[in-house]
């Protein structure tokens, strides 16, 4: 099975590793060991495959394809890689690990690899820091060193024009596009399937959703905020199905069992009309209404304050928890994040 290197956003390593597990389900992500931001896990996909499906993601920096495990970086040990897998121009990073590591090896590394390319290919090699074709990483941690050949890298700038002060309608309760993709992905919808986010907002969820392929679907029981967000999606060409409607009676809008994954960020106290009598009772029916429209067997995300006990409000014979975490969001507020599979 691949073997390979990732490294994750150190805005929050948990949401980053399961978002990796998300994108890869239903195939399982092995975990092998995990030291910082970086982990390093086996999984049943092509180094191609694996590349496209991290298009999409969010809280993922780079991935990396492990060849060959080292113990020194003397010539000898070195010499034990089949580098094969570079073609040139070709450059090499080195990312040390060890405090007392020496700072620049790029260069030397470089040398062997150049010599093994000249020898078998008849060429001058090129190094090409800029554009090159392969990346060499060597990940050095204590006596353990990881030959990689890096092949994936989140581009900089990914959710740039999509903040929520840049949006044409901005609200404060507007969540980073971050933060939503992250939810799209942690309710693990495919590409084609459909993403109901019963309190849509001025559309941030949406957007994204729609951005990487899925059929967005927005309710919200504020017409304003509707509105807002069908501005908000054509701005960014994003098609979606919008409905003014109580996430509380999902049923009286959707056939029962036909979404395919539900991703949303209820509100965080009763400053506008909720449609309950109370924010508990708001949560409370909520998954109760999600439950009857969810396919079996799919995904609910859900962000929501630290003071809501919405654990409480799950039916454990019909919702199963797959994670929950927290992320601090300042000293009066930690957001909590909850994923869980109906039964
Ligand atoms: C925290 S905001 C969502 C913000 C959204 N994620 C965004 O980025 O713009 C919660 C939204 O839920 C809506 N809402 C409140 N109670 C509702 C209910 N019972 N059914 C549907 N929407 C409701 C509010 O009008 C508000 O727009």
């Amino acid at each position: 099975m691949p073997f390979f290197l990732f490294k994750l956003s150190g805005e929050s390593i948990e949401l980053g590793l399961q978002e990796l597990g998300a994108l890869l389900w239903p195939k399982k992500l092995e975990l092998v060991e995990q030291f910082g931001s970086f982990v390093l896990a086996k999984a049943k996909i092509s180094e191609q495959a694996l590349k496209s499906t991290l298009e999409r993601s969010s809280f993922i920096k780079f991935a990396a394809l492990v060849v060959r495990k080292l113990n020194s970086l003397l010539l000898e040990e070195l010499s034990k890689v089949n580098w094969s897998f570079v073609e040139s121009p070709f450059c090499v990073r080195v990312i040390n690990l060890t405090e007392h590591g020496p700072l620049s090896l790029e260069a030397k590394l470089a040398a062997p690899i150049y010599d093994y390319l000249w020898h078998h290919r008849g060429k001058i090699p090129k190094v090409s820091l800029s554009a090159p074709k392969t990346i060499v990483l060597f990940l050095i941690r204590e006596k353990d060193i990881f030959v990689c050949k890096k092949f994936w890298e989140s581009k900089k700038g990914k959710f740039a024009g999509r903040e929520p002060a840049q949006k044409p309608v901005f609200h404060p309760t507007s969540l980073k596009p971050k933060l939503a993709l992250l939810l799209v992905n942690l309710s693990r919808v495919k590409k084609g399937q459909s993403l109901l986010d019963p309190f849509c907002g001025t559309g941030s969820v949406l957007i994204e959703a729609g951005l990487i392929g899925c059929k967005p679907i927005g309710i919200d029981l504020d017409e304003k905020m509707i509105s807002g967000a069908k501005t908000n999606l054509d701005f960014y060409g994003v098609k979606a199905k919008l409905l003014v409607g109580n996430a509380l009676e999902l049923q009286k809008y959707f056939k029962p069992n036909s979404i395919d994954g539900i991703a949303t960020d209820p509100p965080y106290g009763r400053s506008t009309k909720i449609g309950a009598k109370s924010l508990n009772a708001l949560y409370k029916g909520f998954f109760s209404s999600a439950f009857k429209v969810l396919k079996k067997g799919k995904f609910l995300s859900i962000i929501y304050p630290h003071y809501v006990p919405a654990k409480k409000f799950i039916d454990k014979a019909k919702w199963s928890v797959v994670f929950e975490t927290q992320m601090k969001v300042h000293g009066g507020l930690t957001r909590k994040f909850l994923v869980l599979q109906k039964r």
